[in-house]
């Protein structure tokens, strides 16, 4: 049956040796909205988002994304995903890289078309036949949510995107963002800093590999009773996991 969340996780473990990265986790996110993933360095983010993709596979529990089990590779074409670190051909040209990610993603459509409204959306239209080696960081940061977005999937899971942009890029990444949700698209998108949770519609606190609280900010503020998100996460930390 066809529900109206983008993303269902059940109870999902994921172990690395000793390590608990995920601790029974769950969380549902409804299409269309940006859900902010909040935590701090280690508490899983990054392991919760490759489960998302389908390239962990949990040990135990479940990942339904758009209606379906992950791991699936049917499903590739429809999921964009922005890594944590730059994951780009440095000897390939902007344009190149984002071909690739074209092909790899299974995009049928006119490539060239669809290739050209990314580079104008992240404002590197000029700089198509640069070497990704030859670009700053900033820049290589854009180039890789042009490929997480090429292939205009229906779910874009973006692992800390704004870290290392510019305040202006910054403001052009989330515009740009909330028009995707305009047209349902969902987003998730994860930080280890509190600046731009107000940005998200909904926020999971994550810690430990657990879920600590989630809702929207204001309402996780007024739950803590605190005045700021930081604060608000540390009260919950203490009071430890829901689930
Ligand atoms: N491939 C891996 N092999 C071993 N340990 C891992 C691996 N991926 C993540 N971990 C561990 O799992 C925990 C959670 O990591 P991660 O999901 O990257 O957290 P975050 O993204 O929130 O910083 C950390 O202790 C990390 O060292
Ligand atoms: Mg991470």
């Amino acid at each position: 049956m066809s529900t109206t969340n983008a993303v269902e996780i059940t109870n999902v473990h994921k172990h690395f040796g000793r390590i608990h990265a995920l601790r029974g986790l769950s969380l549902n996110i409804e299409r269309g909205m940006t859900y902010g993933l909040l935590g701090p360095n280690g508490a899983g983010k990054t392991t919760l988002i490759r489960s998302i993709m389908g390239l962990v596979e949990p040990d135990d529990g479940q990942v339904k994304v758009l209606d379906t089990v992950m791991p699936d590779k049917d499903i590739m074409g429809r999921v964009g995903y922005m890594t944590q670190s730059i994951a780009l051909y440095e000897d390939l040209t902007v344009q190149q890289n984002v071909a690739f990610f074209a092909a790899m993603y299974g995009l049928e459509d006119d490539h060239a078309q669809a290739i050209r409204e990314v580079l104008d959306l992240i404002d590197l239209a000029d700089r198509a036949d640069s070497r990704v080696r030859e670009l700053s960081g900033g820049m290589q940061r854009r180039v890789s949510l042009a490929c997480a977005l090429v292939h205009r999937p229906d779910v874009v899971v973006l692992d800390e995107p704004t870290v290392g942009v510019d305040p202006q890029l910054r403001v052009q990444f989330w515009d740009h963002f909330h028009r995707l949700n305009a047209q349902g698209v969902t987003l998730i998108v994860s930080s280890h800093v509190m600046d731009e949770a107000e940005r998200c519609d909904r926020l999971g606190f994550v810690r430990h590999g657990t879920l600590l609280a989630e809702g929207s900010a204001s309402e996780l503020l007024e739950r803590a009773g605190t005045p700021t998100l930081e604060e608000a996460f540390l009260k919950y930390a203490e009071q430890g996991p829901t689930q």
